[in-house]
């Protein structure tokens, strides 16, 4: 029997984001931003990680509360050494669980085949532009959206269920919008755009750059009218249709449209600190809960139930914290 355990807002503890590893390849101007993380940036040493005994044993934990989905997370999830044993070891816990992970894509194209071998369900790839010099702008280091696509391409063709991930900031990749939306159609992969959000504090977050979901889907009536779709309980994106029956497109609406309401996330470092909402200021240490007698899923449970983050729609209040983690430590 599985427990479930609600919050102080009645939600119920269901995803866990859990990051397996928190350097990156990439230096997103949104996210990690090179002039601020240079060359001599310093991670964490691989030897700080839970190890794939803690990973795993947390995620048993997570599981005997209700979670019903598991996404790794990054940094780059992909540069985690030896991550396709991981997902397996994850699979062992429960054939049933939404095992997904959202990467950037540029490692994807060779890993697809043990990803799917040891039971991942899907991926969410990021990819800001098709234009090479607008992309290189908005990653920080020299990508090649084609060679995503494919990675993209690859991974759909193993089985993998596959969307696509779109940050949009104004000026900086907005003529990209509709080249994207129409090469997603034309591909036939779900694409989401998503605000630019002030998660951390070293992204330079202007709410002037923010391009809102609404504005969007005013380009967008330039393919197609949208029409939305019902919102799945829980989900992050909002999800319309195109009226002329070619595909969806998702708006992922934190600043604009917050979706605190009904947030069921729970969030995992890679050096196992818990956070209850994307915009806390300081995690919970797990590690120490891991070696003690205490119940360790009993643990879980006290601090979920303390629970009341509602960060994005609180925003700029006075009670609002004005420190977060940094999105890349906590995988988004
Ligand atoms: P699906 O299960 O495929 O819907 O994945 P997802 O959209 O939950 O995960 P993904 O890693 O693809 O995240 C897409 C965007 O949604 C990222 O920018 C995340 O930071 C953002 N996001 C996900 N969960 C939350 C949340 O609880 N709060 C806020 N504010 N943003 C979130
Ligand atoms: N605002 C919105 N989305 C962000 N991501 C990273 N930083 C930000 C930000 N500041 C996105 C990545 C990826 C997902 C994990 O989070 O592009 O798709
Ligand atoms: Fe890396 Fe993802 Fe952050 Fe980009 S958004 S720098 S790919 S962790
Ligand atoms: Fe959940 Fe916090 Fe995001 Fe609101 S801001 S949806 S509480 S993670």
């Amino acid at each position: 029997p599985i427990a479930s355990v609600a919050d102080q807002r009645g939600r119920l503890l269901r995803d866990l984001r859990l990051s397996v590893i928190d350097r990156c390849n990439l230096r997103c101007r949104y996210c990690l931003p090179a002039e601020v993380f240079g060359e001599d940036f310093r991670f964490r040493n691989l030897s700080e990680l839970l190890s794939f005994d803690e990973l795993t044993e947390i995620a048993s934990a997570f599981l005997s509360l209700g979670v019903q989905k598991i996404r790794l997370t990054g940094g780059e999830p992909l540069l985690r050494p030896n991550l396709p044993d991981l997902i397996a070891r994850l699979r062992d816990l429960d054939p049933s669980l939404d095992l997904a992970l959202t990467t950037n894509g540029m490692r994807l194209a060779s890993m697809a085949p043990d990803l799917k071998k040891a039971g991942l369900n899907r991926v969410n790839i990021s990819l800001d532009a098709l234009d090479p010099t607008v992309a290189e702008r908005m990653a920080g280091r020299r990508v090649h959206p084609e060679h995503v696509l494919e990675a993209a391409e690859a991974a759909r063709s193993e089985g993998l269920g596959v969307k696509l991930n779109t940050v949009v900031q104004r000026v900086w990749n907005e003529s990209e919008v509709l080249p994207l939306a129409r090469m997603a159609r034309d591909r036939g992969f779900p694409l989401r755009f998503i605000e630019f959000m002030d998660v951390g504090t070293q992204n330079h977050w202007d709410r002037k750059e923010v391009v809102t979901g609404a504005e969007l889907r005013d380009q967008l009536t330039g393919l197609s009218p949208l029409k939305p779709l019902p919102i799945p309980f829980g989900a992050v994106a909002r999800e319309y249709e195109y009226t002329d029956g070619r595909g969806t497109v998702g708006f992922i609406e934190s600043i604009s449209a917050p979706f605190c309401g009904d947030c069921t996330r729970a969030r995992v470092s890679a050096e196992g600190e818990l956070f209850t909402c994307l915009y806390s200021s300081t995690g919970i240490p797990l590690k120490p809960f891991l070696k003690s007698d205490e119940n360790f899923p009993e643990k879980l449970k006290s601090i979920w139930r303390h629970r009341n983050d509602r960060y994005s729609e609180i925003r700029g209040q006075a009670n609002s914290p004005k420190v977060h983690e940094e999105m890349w430590r906590l995988g988004g």
